[in-house]
């Protein structure tokens, strides 16, 4: 049986609020008291219960990270940066998949705030009702958005300068001579991916001799990438360039072209974006957009735990991260 707080004020012979502030620091303890608990709670090998103590202090030192999918590795190094941030502040962080499923998002922050965490990072309230989103609004702990614009300004949100990144690709591409390009994507719903989108057609529509994107919509991962390549190329041939809304997306690109014996990038240029680790392994090395993945987990704590501390009059915060294009192997520039 584990040792408690009463086990080791009965062997030491002082009170238990004695030896709650002799293992706290707290007042009051002499030295040779405080010193006596402490060999006494490491002999009985005493592990404070930090429920209990969350009830006194109205804090549990938990943070909750719920994500729409760890597999992407665009994820693991947002959850990376959050849990380096949780950890230098003394807090812990539950990391919990919602599928993008609304249902299960809710589900999630009601059983997580019945375990009373100091705050949750949630990576969209795109598939919430509005009904769902004053309810997460008044879940009665700060939290901040990552991952996605927010028209309303009552969340905190961290997120990618998306549209300068699509705009980013556009001229890119139009750089190398490209003006009949596609761009393969993800749900129409998703924010983050129709400011990516917005930037490249913008910028498209902008140039000179450059005809309309071909946009195709799908599954934002690698199966969907693979199955928007092979849509785009049951078309009519032409497009000489693709750019694939996130990393993953593109290598589902790159294995369709592949199977159909096309080169990348001499018989097509493809650029993506993230940035994840993969893309400098992939063959060729993948041309991208930089988010920065580790910074946006890291300040998505900061931010929270600032709400957390100003319970009185918490201001939400929108903090945007600037994108950068990096160049690899996949693009060419045409003659
Ligand atoms: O929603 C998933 C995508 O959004 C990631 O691949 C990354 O691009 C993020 O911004």
């Amino acid at each position: 049986m584990a040792a408690t707080i009463k086990d080791v004020a009965r062997e030491s012979g002082v009170h238990i609020s004695t030896v709650s502030r002799a293992l706290n620091n707290g007042y009051g303890v002499n030295p040779q008291t405080r010193e006596l608990v402490v060999a006494v709670a490491d002999r009985l090998q005493y592990r404070p219960n930090r429920v209990a103590r969350g009830l006194v202090t109205g804090r549990s030192h938990s943070l909750a990270l719920i994500l729409s999918d760890i597999r992407n590795p665009f994820f693991a190094e947002v959850a990376r940066g959050a849990e380096d941030a949780a950890w230098s502040s003394g807090c812990d962080l539950v990391l919990c998949n919602s599928d993008l499923n609304g249902g299960k998002q809710m589900k999630y922050v009601q059983s997580l705030v019945e375990k009373r965490v100091d705050g949750i990072l949630m990576n969209s309230v795109a598939a919430l009702s509005r009904a769902q989103q004053d309810e997460l609004a008044g879940c009665g702990v700060p939290v901040v958005l990552l991952n996605r614009p927010v028209s309303s300004r009552r969340f905190s949100i961290v997120c990618a300068d998306n549209e300068a990144g699509g705009a980013m690709a556009a001229r890119y591409l139009l750089s190398l001579g490209h003006r009949r390009v596609a761009h393969l994507t993800g749900p129409r719903q998703h924010g983050n991916l129709t400011d990516r989108t917005r930037g490249f057609v913008r910028v498209m529509a902008s140039a000179k001799g450059a005809e309309e994107p071909v946009i195709l919509h799908g599954d934002f991962n690698f199966s969907g990438g693979l199955e928007l390549a092979r849509k785009l190329m049951e078309r009519p041939a032409g497009i000489t360039a693709i750019f694939a809304a996130n990393d993953v997306m593109a290598f589902g690109v790159a294995r369709a072209l592949l199977d159909r014996g096309m080169r990348i990038p001499q018989d097509i240029s493809l650029v993506g974006f993230d940035n994840i680790d993969f893309a400098s392994v992939m063959y060729p090395p993948l041309t991208t957009i930089h988010q920065p993945k580790y910074e946006m987990g890291r300040a998505a704590v900061e931010i929270l735990l600032r709400l957390a501390r100003d319970k009185e009059k918490p201001t939400p915060e929108q903090r945007i991260l600037g994108v950068e294009l990096i160049e690899r192997q996949s693009c060419r520039r045409l003659s």
